[in-house]
């Protein structure tokens, strides 16, 4: 039985989680840009293509940037109806073959294998979600010579200061602290805040600011 086209309703999705995200989606035709997020596009740009994991992929800007550069992506996201908008870009673009679509609600279960790059971009939630949990199997995804990029607001953009429902903003070391990494295994390439220039959900133009945390993990010896 499905609720959602293609996608079944797994026990281990939860319900109350999946309908937040569902109906978010379902205000609108499209949410997100459909662009890359800006620190993905940078750090990616000069590496070689190979597997991705791109966890929380929404509607796919990321998920089929890669793919247009030849990597091979699974995209991941507790929402049916962003999956759905995903598959279909990525069918437009011709990109299907190079996208796996799985639904998870990544605080019961998380995607097999091991990625040359695993992607949690804006990974947050004003409904709970155990980052530490997600962002410690996010790095054992990791491949040995393979990144973990994390990218998180920083502070709510400058449109919503006032009803923005994430209570705290984690900083750049407090999400490399809950990653537990051990550091003979692991090198940080980027630690730090990024300042852009965006555009809020009614057009106005505003101030973000992301934190990022690159992480790489060693080649085995
Ligand atoms: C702020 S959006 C970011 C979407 C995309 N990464 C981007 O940058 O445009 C957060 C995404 O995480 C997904 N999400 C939230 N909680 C989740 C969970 N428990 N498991 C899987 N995905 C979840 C939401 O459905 C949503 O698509």
């Amino acid at each position: 039985m499905t609720e959602h086209g293609a996608y079944p309703v797994e026990p281990a999705v939860d319900a109350a989680t999946a309908r937040f995200w569902d109906e978010l989606y379902q205000e609108r035709d499209q949410v997100w840009s459909g662009r890359a997020n800006a620190v993905l596009a940078q750090v990616v740009a000069p590496l070689p293509p190979g597997a991705a994991l791109d966890l929380g992929c929404g509607e796919g800007g990321d998920a089929i940037w890669l793919a247009g550069r030849g990597w091979q992506v699974t995209a991941v996201d507790v929402s049916a109806t962003a999956l759905g908008r995903l598959s279909a870009a990525a069918a437009r673009a011709d990109l299907a073959s190079r996208i796996t679509v799985a639904r998870h609600d990544l605080t019961r279960t998380f995607p097999a294998g091991r990625y040359d790059l695993v992607s949690a971009q804006f990974l947050q939630s004003p409904l709970e979600l155990p980052r530490e949990a997600v962002l410690r199997a996010a790095a054992r995804a990791v491949a040995p010579g393979g990144r973990l990029l994390v990218v998180e607001h920083g502070e709510p953009p400058s449109w919503a200061r006032e009803s923005h429902p994430h209570a705290r903003f984690a900083s750049p070391e407090e999400i490399l602290a809950a990653l537990d990494l051990d550091p003979d295994g692991w090198h940080t390439e980027r630690l730090g805040a990024v300042r852009r220039t965006g555009t809020g959900p009614d057009g106005e133009t505003g101030t973000l600011v992301d934190h990022v945390v690159l992480v790489r993990r060693r080649e085995q010896r």
